[in-house]
């Protein structure tokens, strides 16, 4: 199977308002292929925490969360995790600015304020509702991803923007 590219920033598809996927489509063969490319691209960068559907150029609500981000503090390691219409229904009041990156924004990071917490409902890649609570970097990343499903990108949002070249930046968060 061919590479799945990451777009950059001045890709149109990233500034559109993605769609939603009908329930019944969520195991078509289609769907299931985009989950699979954007497993997959996610995988190629070490620094990836998350990745929504926009960033492999298909214009639709899903986002993925890295195994590797929802294994930190944890003994057994977690699968990659799938958000398929995902929706916001729960936000800290109480926010923090923290540093940000983007795998479709090569190769600049800045401070965004995100809430602390963060609480979506999606389903899973079967289809499934699930409700999910977060905090810290994995709260930041439900916002980011659900920012990219309508074409909003970092640096929209950010302060103090800087240039990091790839061999400064292994401890960011890029999504
Ligand atoms: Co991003």
């Amino acid at each position: 199977m061919p590479v799945t590219k990451i777009v950059q920033k001045d890709a149109p598809v990233l500034r559109q308002i993605a769609e939603e996927v009908a329930v019944k489509e969520i195991t078509s063969k289609k769907v299931q292929d985009t989950i699979a490319k954007m497993k997959r691209a996610l995988s190629r960068e070490d620094d990836g925490v998350a990745i929504a559907a926009p960033q492999i150029g298909v214009s639709q609500r899903i986002f993925v969360v890295s195994g590797k981000l929802l294994t930190r503090g944890k003994e057994e390691e977690q699968a990659d995790m799938v958000f398929i219409n995902p929706e916001i229904v729960k936000l800290s009041r109480k926010k923090q600015k923290m540093e940000e990156g983007c795998l479709s924004v090569r190769w600049l990071y800045g401070q965004v304020e995100r809430s602390e917490k963060a609480t979506v409902r999606a389903r899973d890649e079967h289809g499934k509702l699930f409700t999910k609570g977060a905090s810290g970097i994995l709260a930041q990343a439900f916002q980011h991803e659900i920012d990219h499903l309508n074409g909003i990108l970092f640096i929209d949002k950010a302060t103090d923007l800087e240039d990091l070249p790839p061999a400064d930046n292994s401890e960011q968060n890029n999504g």
